[in-house]
């Protein structure tokens, strides 16, 4: 595919396919599912859930886009021509632009609150009325609408923009600030006084927690955090250049998801601890006790609690975007390659289709629950387990080392080749339909 755009560098790699990764998933649900699930030690299931099931699948996706540089849809027909793989690649355009759908409503909720503690709504003489706000706005059908209408205008145009001009520029200027971003908030948040508590929910190791029910958790979180099984690390990947180390820059994502995550963690829950809350995930979490800790916080000094919520919902905000530009790329990079649309038409077509799914997610809470649920349990766990498969059993396994050893010129890679490949052929699709399927009967 002459005229291909690529990411420019390493750097360039690890931002976007981070951006991609790092987001509401991060933010929102981490952190509650880590303090269910027994602290500590869930975490350390998580970061083995991310290395050995959740990386090989990533690996499974990186190998089959730069290998083929092109869209899911092609990828699967230039591997496995005229059979139904290619379903896989069309599982993997829908399935983002769903995710795109219901994510956007979220993505215009911040947008809104990004406003609110702009003009200083979450003011200590508002406490009662904070938690009320969210109600409030959710039920104005327009003004959701018109937030979501932004986000997606704002994502749209990103995407637009190209893959090096927008999805590459935005990542690489946004993540880094992000990072710095979270710390600031979690070094903040770590010192208020009752914080401890908050450390303790997330770091006391209980093993007695540690149930089949939390490794389902975990694996799924983690597929839901890297961005898996939906074709978007599979479209991105076929951005990299040949001469990119997939094993490095996929574990450089792998790494910097999992750190936002756990900085995440000690951002939110010493704050929600100290004030008083029990704990929560979703968006009671993000628009209503957050705000409503804002608050409070501001009758010791009203400007340091409103620039910790501004930076707070420009974290949420952007975090969202860099997430969403992901998604909306599958589906550009599949219309204009195998459809002949220019990218302005793409993008403007998946624009329309989202908003108009999103407009039905605003509207209606079942809708956005049900789109939820069927992406998050079912089809990126039903696409990761794909991935590995066909890259497992499907593909040659030599043309996966040559690939993941860009020729056998990178000799650690060689070296590692062997557990990887194991991990992608056995491992990951043994313990994801185990897990799976005992969700499912369960
Ligand atoms: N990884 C994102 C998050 O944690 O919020 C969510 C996500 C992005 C899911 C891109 C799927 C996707 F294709």
């Amino acid at each position: 595919m002459g005229g291909r755009e690529r990411f420019g560098n390493r750097a360039a790699v690890i931002m976007a396919m981070a951006g991609s990764a790092i987001g509401l998933g991060n933010i929102w649900r981490f952190p509650f599912i880590v303090g269910q699930n027994g602290g500590a030690a869930f975490i350390l299931i998580y970061i083995l859930c991310c290395f050995l099931l959740s990386l090989p699948i990533l690996f499974s996706e990186s190998v089959i886009g730069r290998r083929t540089s092109r869209n899911t849809v092609g990828a699967m027909e230039a591997l496995a021509p005229g059979t139904s793989w290619k379903w896989l690649g069309l599982l993997t355009v829908i399935s983002p632009i769903i995710i795109l759908s219901y994510y956007s409503v979220v993505g215009g909720w911040s947008v809104e609150y990004l406003y609110k503690s702009l003009t200083i709504q979450f003011h200590p003489d508002n406490v009662e009325a904070v938690t009320g706000m969210f109600g409030i706005f959710t039920a104005s059908g327009f003004k959701v609408i018109a937030c979501l209408l932004l986000f997606l205008g704002i994502t749209a145009g990103i995407v637009f923009a190209g893959v090096k001009k927008g999805i590459e520029r935005f990542s690489k200027i946004t993540i880094p600030v992000l990072f710095v971003l979270i710390v600031v908030i979690a070094i903040y948040s770590m010192t208020l006084p009752g914080a401890g508590e908050g450390l303790k929910y997330l770091v006391h190791p209980d093993f007695s927690k540690l149930t089949p029910d939390a490794f389902a958790a975990a694996l799924g979180q983690s597929f839901f955090s890297l961005s898996l099984g939906v074709g978007t690390m599979l479209t991105y990947s076929s951005y990299v250049r040949k001469d990119e180390n997939l094993v490095v820059s996929g574990a450089g994502t792998a790494v910097s998801d999992l750190l936002f995550a756990i900085l995440a963690g000690f951002a939110i829950m010493p704050a929600v601890f100290a004030s008083g809350i029990a704990p929560s995930a979703g968006p009671g979490l993000v628009f209503e006790t957050l705000p409503y800790i804002f608050a409070k916080m501001g009758t010791g000094g009203v400007v340091i609690s409103a620039v910790v919520a501004i930076l707070f919902f420009i974290t949420i905000l952007v975090a969202a975007l860099t997430s969403s530009i992901s998604m909306m790329e599958v589906g550009v990079a599949y219309l204009s390659e195998e459809r002949g649309l220019s990218r302005a038409a793409a993008t403007a077509g998946i624009f329309l289709f989202a908003l108009a799914v999103g407009i039905m997610c605003a509207l209606k809470g079942s809708v956005f629950d049900f789109l939820d649920k069927l992406c998050s349990n079912f089809l990126l766990t039903l696409g990761a387990l794909l991935f590995s498969l066909f890259v497992g059993w499907k593909m040659e396994k030599e043309d996966v080392k040559d690939e993941l050893t860009n020729g056998g010129t990178l000799h650690t890679n060689a070296k590692l080749f062997p557990i990887i490949y194991f991990l992608i052929k056995y491992v990951a699709p043994v313990s994801i339909a185990v897990i799976f399927i005992s969700g499912l009967l369960g």
